[in-house]
């Protein structure tokens, strides 16, 4: 029986090609999308995530989220990253996500219910527990958590979170883009009891797939393959001129292998029982701190640490080609 998923999305580039592959997915049923402010403003990432659903013929609900973090906002300076290097062509600045996904505006609205509503009112009523996967700032999460944890809680197996990083960051020297952006959200996340799986830029930057993947990718038949190919070859681009991977010509899909890992846990390596806090503040600002002592605090989470970037690669292909 396939898993019963919600994905909560900053949509943006990988988050669209994770969509893709959850829909794609016999093992896995999308019951709902919530959307996040994170990569893009919250109207953009809905916006964004209605096109990729239009492009699948989906008619999965979407429920809009948090326009902003839980209490960053109220402090300014933890806005402030490392400085960034930008990549120029003929003019142009090439960014790793753009505004909106090249695809046509949608016809459709997210629900008018929102995300935080969806998790407090709606979860507890689905006919078995569910599976999340967050893929972007926890924001959601830290604020359903906030009004009732034990509505939330009572009907979520597991969650899957793309998120944070201990020898690779990108976001400051200390780290990860989805983590920095709303650290007192994590941390309630991992606080609240459900038992959660990391997949942090350790493992995402394994799992790079390269442009002789997006070639095979462009063969499929599938509406979507072309717009996915593109997609994943903008990221290839960027990641070779800005923060090059393994090899040439490869870039990363971070948000899609957290959902391969909800349908194979074998795909993240070295991905065990850890303890893990989030840096609240300062120079540590959104880090994941894994306990690293010989005798650490008590696991609170699994937390891998390396990916197996075959197996990831033919999922992912095979998923959209199908
Ligand atoms: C994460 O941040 C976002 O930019 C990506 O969509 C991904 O979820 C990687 O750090
Ligand atoms: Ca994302």
């Amino acid at each position: 029986m396939a898993k019963k998923v919600i994905l909560d999305v900053d949509t943006g580039s990988d988050d669209a090609i994770a969509i893709l592959a959850a829909l794609a997915s016999p093992e896995l049923e999308v019951v709902a999308i919530c959307t996040v402010a994170g990569n893009k403003s919250i109207d953009k990432t809905t916006e964004n995530t209605l096109r990729v659903l239009d492009l699948f013929g989906s008619n999965v609900p979407v429920f809009r989220g948090c326009k902003e973090p839980l209490t960053k906002d109220l402090t300014p300076s933890r806005w402030e990253s490392s400085p960034r290097k930008t990549l120029i062509i003929d003019g142009e600045e090439i960014q790793i996500h753009d505004d909106y996904l090249s695809l046509p505006p949608s016809k459709r609205q997210a629900e008018t219910m929102s995300a935080v509503e969806f998790y407090l009112k709606e979860v507890p009523k689905i006919s078995e527990p569910v599976t999340i996967i967050a893929v972007g700032p926890l924001t959601n999460l830290g604020v359903a958590l906030t009004i009732d944890a034990e509505a939330l809680c009572q009907n979520v197996a597991e969650i899957y979170i793309m998120g944070g990083g201990v020898s690779i960051t990108n976001y400051s020297p200390s780290a990860e883009f989805n983590i920095w952006f709303d650290p007192e959200a994590a941390q309630k996340v991992v606080n609240c009891g459900v038992p959660t799986i990391w997949v942090p830029l350790d493992a995402t930057h394994e799992a790079y797939v390269t442009s002789a993947h997006t070639a095979r990718l462009r063969e499929g038949s599938n509406p979507w393959c072309e717009f996915a190919a593109n997609t994943i070859d903008q990221r290839i681009m960027v990641h070779d001129a800005l923060q090059p991977l393994a090899e040439p010509n490869a870039g990363t899909v971070h948000d899609a292998l957290a959902v391969c890992a909800a349908i194979k846990l074998d795909v993240l390596t070295n991905c065990f029982e850890r303890h893990l806090s989030i840096g609240i503040g300062g120079a540590a600002d959104g880090q994941t701190i894994v306990d690293p002592r010989v005798y650490p605090l008590e696991p609170n989470c699994k937390f891998a640490l390396g990916a197996d970037r075959n197996l990831f690669a033919e999922w992912l292909l095979s998923a959209l080609m199908r």
